[in-house]
């Protein structure tokens, strides 16, 4: 007699640019940042539920203060699951990884169902572009050769493909030729994640799903050729992966958020 085991898919949210602040009142273009979060996360919970796995992407707080870092691990207080954490270029990233380490949020090799998820460091300190020094680059070509039988998710804040915004096509990852060598030799990256543009992208790239995912806070307009928000609810992703290689993923908006966003700000 056989039996058919199935086992339940991992479910992953991605939380991105929450941009918190040290203060209570701290609000980005007139949305506290904050209240942006709570919405997000109540969101979460109402529609999926508690996830496996949180990846947390970049531009954590706003002002790199250790007391946003803590206000996020509080927050993250209402999932049971892990967390990871990962600078953006809003972060302080020696203070991120000092809270995330008391939170257990600082791994960034992650094997869970069947599937393996690596974290990078693109951040580079009181610049907006990003950047992969060498050892984040050997961090990723090791890790991947140490598990070639893991489908993997790489993550990391800036983009690292032309998202078709003109103002953003000088603040995304500097040397993305070396990153992409790096994945092209490894057949099993089946997703490419990241945050920093506060809207979703999805686009094919040899085969792997390259993702982008709008912000806890505020989004910016798709296809801008300058700085431009639009006047759209806070979200997150929503993924499940199967062992088999396969994975579903969706992006949610905290639709019920009431905001009044400043639309003269030139910059965030
Ligand atoms: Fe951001």
């Amino acid at each position: 007699m056989t039996s058919k085991v199935t086992t339940r898919p991992l479910r992953v949210l991605q939380l991105t640019d929450p941009h918190l602040m040290a203060s209570a009142d701290g609000a980005l273009l007139g949305v506290n940042t904050r209240d942006s979060l709570d919405a997000v996360i109540a969101e979460v919970l109402r529609s999926h539920g508690q996830p496996d796995l949180i990846l947390a992407t970049g531009d954590l707080a706003q002002d790199g203060s250790e007391q946003a870092y803590r206000v996020l691990g509080g927050r993250l207080g209402a999932f049971s699951c892990d967390s990871a954490w990962i600078a953006g270029n809003h972060d302080h990233a020696t203070r991120l990884n000092t809270v995330a380490a008391s939170y257990g949020a600082n791994h960034r090799h992650i094997v869970r169902g069947g599937w393996q998820f690596i974290l990078l460091d693109s951040s580079v300190p009181g610049k907006v572009f990003g950047e992969l020094v060498e050892t984040e680059l050997d961090f990723l070509a090791d890790t991947l050769e140490q598990h070639p039988d893991l489908p993997a998710l790489v993550t990391l804040h800036h983009h690292p493909v032309d998202i078709g915004a003109e103002w953003m096509k000088e603040i995304g990852l500097r040397n993305r030729e070396d990153f992409w060598q790096v994945i092209d030799r490894f057949p099993q990256v089946k997703v490419v994640l990241w945050g920093h543009i506060h809207q979703i992208h999805e686009q094919q790239r040899k085969g792997v799903q390259l993702l982008a995912t709008p912000s806890t806070c505020i989004q910016f307009t798709s296809g801008s050729r300058k700085f431009s928000v639009e006047d759209q609810a806070p979200g997150y992703r929503w993924f499940e992966f199967q062992a088999s290689g396969n994975f579903k993923t969706e992006v949610c908006r905290a639709l019920d958020f009431e905001f009044e966003l400043d639309q003269n700000s030139s910059g965030y």
